[in-house]
This record gives C-alpha cells, sequence and structure tokens, in this order.
C-alpha cells in the first residue's frame, strides 16, 4: 500500500493531532477514544477506552496493540484494517471479556486519520452499551413473559363493547372507534378499505386521537388477524436497544449476547405496529427502509437473512412536512410507509363529536363503577365545546373517568368533579365568554358602563374565588384588593 511506504514517526502522527484544548476534550469524553499510528502504537488512549477495556492509559500508550492485547491479529484488528484500506469500519456490536475479566458491549466505529490523501493513524472510538445490552435482554425476556400485556401500548382501560382482550393481543377492533364527523368518517372508510390490502400504513394524528385503535382495527379486520399484532413505540428506546429488539440478535464472535429472534421474527404473519416512527434513529430508519424493500431482516452481528412476512403500520404526531423541516423523517422511508396515509382530525376539529363521545364514555363508566350518572351539566358542556383539547379523546375519557371519581351521588358531572387543572382551565374559557355575554347584554346596543364594569368585576371575582377554591384572603391577593373589600363585593354580587 502506498501509504505504508511513506513512513511517518510517532511524533508527526501525534503532531498531527495538534496541540491545545481538543486533546483535552478527546480525553473526558464519554467515548473511548483510541489512536493508533502507521506501525500501530498507541498515541492517545482516554480515560473511557481504559475503563471499557479494563486497562490503565499507562499500560498501553506507546506500545504496540499487539502487545498489549494479545488476541488481536492484523485479520480481526479494525484499528489495522482501517490503516491498510483508509476507510472507515463501523461494527454495530461486539461483545468481548475484557482484561478485568468483565463481560463488556460495545458499538464502535474506526476512523482512518488522513493527511494529504496517506493515512497516518486510525481512530476507534467506543461506546460501553453494556447497560443498554442488558436492557434489551430483560425487555425481550419480559415480552415473552407477559405476552399480550406487555407487547401492545394501547391504554390499559378497555372500552364498553368489546369487555375481553381478543385472542391476538389487540383489544380493539374498528367498531370500538366512536365518532360522526364527517372527516372522521372519511378517514375510518379509508381505513376499512385498506385493511383488505396488505400495504403499509402511515397513521397520522396528534396524542389521544386513537391512531393505535386505527392500527388494531385494520390488523384485526385483515387476513392477518388470527397472526400476531406487535406494538413498539421508537421514541422509548435508544438505538442500539431498538435495533436488536427489532431485528433480533446473534451471538457474536465473542462470548456474550444471547441469541434472540427480534420484533419481526416474531411478528412473522401478522402486523407491527411501529410507533413515532419519526423518532427512530436517521440510520436505524435506512435499516428499516431495506427490510421492507427486501422483505428480509439480517439479526444483529448475524450473517445469515431471514424471509419475513410483516405488514408494517407507523405513527407519527406530526405532519409529514414537520419532519422532514426538522430532519427526522427520511423522505425514502416514508414513501415506502405512506402507500395509505391516514390523517386522523384532532378532536377540537370535530367538536360535534363531543356528545356523542361523552355519552359513550359515560356509560362506559356507569358500567364498569356500576353508577348511574345521567350526564355533564349544561354549563361544563358548554365550556367543553370551546375547549381546545390538546389531549384528544384520551383527555375527555380521563376528564370523565376522573368526574366518576369525585362524584358523590350527584346525576351530573360538573365544574366540582373535575380535576383542579381542568377546571381552572374549562372556567377560564367559561369567563371569556361571561366578559363577551356582558358585552351583549344589552341587545348589542353600547351598555351602560357601569352596569357593564360590574359584570366584569363579578367576573373576575368568580374566576378567583374558583382558583383559590373559596379562599377569600388569597382570591384578595390574586386580585390586588384588600380582604374587606372583597368581602364587600362578595356579598354585593352575591356570590357566596
Ligand atoms: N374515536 C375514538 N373512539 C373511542 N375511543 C377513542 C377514540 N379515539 C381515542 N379513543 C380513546 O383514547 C385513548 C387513546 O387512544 P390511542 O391510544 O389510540 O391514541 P394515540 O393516537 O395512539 O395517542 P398517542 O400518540 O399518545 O399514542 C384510547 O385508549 C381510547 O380509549
Ligand atoms: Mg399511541
Amino acid at each position: 500500500m502506498e501509504e505504508k511506504d511513506i513512513n511517518i514517526t510517532t511524533e508527526d502522527a501525534e503532531n498531527l493531532l495538534g496541540d491545545g484544548q481538543w486533546k483535552d476534550i478527546i480525553r473526558s469524553l464519554d467515548e473511548g477514544i483510541h489512536i493508533v499510528d502507521q506501525q500501530a502504537r498507541t498515541i492517545l488512549y482516554n480515560q473511557s477506552a481504559a475503563e471499557i477495556e479494563g486497562l490503565k492509559p499507562r499500560e498501553v500508550l506507546g506500545k504496540s496493540i499487539f502487545a498489549v492485547f494479545p488476541s488481536l491479529t492484523y485479520e480481526n484488528s479494525t484499528l489495522m484494517q482501517v490503516l491498510a484500506q483508509g476507510e472507515e469500519v463501523e461494527q454495530s456490536q461486539q461483545t468481548f471479556v475484557n482484561m478485568k475479566g468483565q463481560q463488556i458491549t460495545t458499538v464502535n466505529k474506526t476512523v482512518p486519520l488522513l493527511f494529504s490523501d496517506n493515512t497516518l493513524g486510525a481512530m476507534e472510538i467506543s461506546r460501553d452499551i453494556t447497560l443498554i445490552q442488558e436492557m434489551a435482554e430483560n425487555v425481550n425476556n419480559l415480552r415473552n413473559k407477559f405476552g399480550a400485556a406487555a407487547r401492545s401500548s394501547v391504554d390499559s382501560d378497555k372500552l364498553a363493547g368489546s369487555a375481553t382482550a381478543l385472542s391476538n393481543n389487540t383489544s380493539y377492533t374498528f367498531a370500538d372507534l366512536i365518532g360522526e364527523n364527517e372527516d372522521f368518517q372519511q378517514v375510518l372508510n379509508d381505513a376499512v378499505r385498506a385493511a383488505g390490502s396488505d400495504s403499509s400504513v402511515l397513521i397520522i394524528g396528534e396524542t389521544g386521537t386513537g391512531k393505535e385503535l386505527f392500527a388494531q382495527g385494520i390488523h384485526n379486520a385483515s387476513t392477518r388477524a388470527s397472526k400476531p399484532f406487535i406494538a413498539q413505540n421508537c421514541a422509548a428506546l435508544p438505538r442500539e436497544l431498538l435495533e436488536s429488539l427489532l431485528f433480533g440478535a446473534e451471538k457474536g464472535s465473542f462470548t456474550g449476547a444471547s441469541t434472540r429472534p427480534g420484533l419481526f421474527e416474531q411478528a412473522n404473519g401478522g402486523t407491527i405496529l411501529l410507533d413515532e416512527i419519526n423518532a427512530l434513529d436517521y440510520d436505524l430508519q435506512a435499516k428499516l427502509l431495506r427490510v421492507l424493500q427486501e422483505g428480509r431482516v439480517r439479526r444483529v452481528g448475524g450473517q445469515k437473512e431471514k424471509k419475513v412476512d410483516v405488514r408494517v403500520l407507523a405513527t407519527m404526531n406530526k405532519t409529514p412536512e414537520e419532519a422532514f423541516d426538522e430532519g427526522s423523517l427520511r423522505q425514502d422511508l416514508y414513501y415506502r410507509l405512506s402507500v395509505v396515509s391516514l390523517t386522523i382530525p384532532p378532536l377540537r376539529e370535530r367538536r360535534n363529536d363531543i356528545p356523542l363521545l361523552l355519552e359513550h364514555f359515560i356509560s362506559h363508566y356507569n358500567q364498569k363503577f356500576e353508577r348511574s350518572i345521567k350526564g355533564v351539566t349544561a354549563k361544563l358542556k358548554e365550556a367543553l365545546f370551546k375547549y381546545d383539547w390538546p389531549g384528544n379523546v384520551r383527555e375527555l375519557q380521563h376528564m370523565i373517568e376522573c368526574g366518576f371519581n369525585l362524584l358523590q351521588k350527584e346525576p351530573f358531572i360538573g365544574f366540582a368533579a373535575l380535576p383542579l387543572h381542568q377546571r381552572q382551565k374549562l372556567s377560564n374559557l367559561q369567563q371569556g365568554e361571561a366578559i363577551e355575554l356582558a358585552k351583549t347584554l344589552h341587545g348589542g346596543e353600547v351598555p351602560n358602563l357601569n352596569d357593564y364594569l360590574d359584570e366584569v368585576e363579578k367576573q373576575l371575582i368568580k374566576r378567583a374565588l374558583n382558583k383559590t377554591e373559596g379562599n377569600i384572603s388569597a382570591a384578595g391577593r390574586l386580585l390586588d384588593i384588600s380582604r374587606q373589600s372583597l368581602y364587600y363585593k362578595i356579598k354585593k354580587y352575591e356570590l357566596e
């Protein structure tokens, strides 16, 4: 090799690294950094590398790697490979027993240090993922142990209508999706049609809009219904863990990581739901795309590819444009996944479904808690229509559930039966409305100024009292008026 003919001393290579701050930075990194010169002599070995390998920097510095690591050969050393070829080598996972006898799993990247096209040295960057590796195994064991319960990420509370979990790890069918709004019905129709095919489906919607319900509905209406449905959230786990969870792992050439199939193999014949696909590591998105295109998976650290037949459904809680803008979603993967794309409208854009959903959840919890709640008060209902519902249907469901818990004997859920934070948000809306109302109190005419100001004052005092749960001193402080003066106004407006 041409590079090999140029004789460069250790000092040359060290000079190349230069002086100053960045050497200090390298020394303090969490990643292990190991730099060798052309003769495979170590010129930089940071504390993290020492900890990973169970050595002390002084045992390594200035020595040939073959003297320090007897198991290394020209063939199996990635540093040598990079020195010889001048090209980067990425090793997704490696498990070995270090000098202290500890079993360590790392992911490594080895890059050439180039100067005028000559390879002056090589740098290995190692990340210790032993803990992540152990977590991966635990997650997998738990999944196997608890089967259905651990596989599905859907809210544990089952809706009325299908009281028991279905036999394939799912709980919902299309029949559980409540909504008559025209746009919602359109999405539902598209989903029903998509269920008949084998295409990938991308389900887009804000949190709590029912993406998982749609996904399970599609699976259960498809020919795959009797096969597994496996849901995995892509945001919940670090990249390495997800990679081996999705694609499986093979016992490496070293000891360690046990061989196990990934979720793709486990879902064979069925459906995989990848939640928050845009949170999946960018490189892993490319690997996923290859699996989708080729219908084959290769376990991490494995050699052989295995054919899998899995339908992929994916969800996102932002629009594809937003995801492209922030660089969190590969366009090529997007085109592959969005053969069918379903955009579920947020609840604030289908407020006409609120009464139906209220009725549905109230009847569900009446059954569950053996109660006979009749509905929500007119005042609360009015506020619910104006509310923005950032948590969508899930938020509405939880609000009703909370109402059931707080309500004593009353037949209607009102403001008093809401959690404090929700009561505040909703009663603020009501006050805004009341001030509007005060303006139009006089049939659209300019109102009498004193009457109008009285009305506004009254509403503001109500709001403060609501916030402080009736504590007059605290409300006075909020309004910045004395307790006596507030007391007088409470009497005046008959607010007791
Ligand atoms: N159209 C609907 N009809 C009945 N219940 C619904 C509907 N949409 C959502 N829900 C209820 O809201 C809960 C949340 O739905 P789901 O888990 O599908 O939301 P999601 O869109 O996946 O949210 P996230 O992005 O937070 O995961 C469900 O458990 C279900 O009880
Ligand atoms: Mg979800």
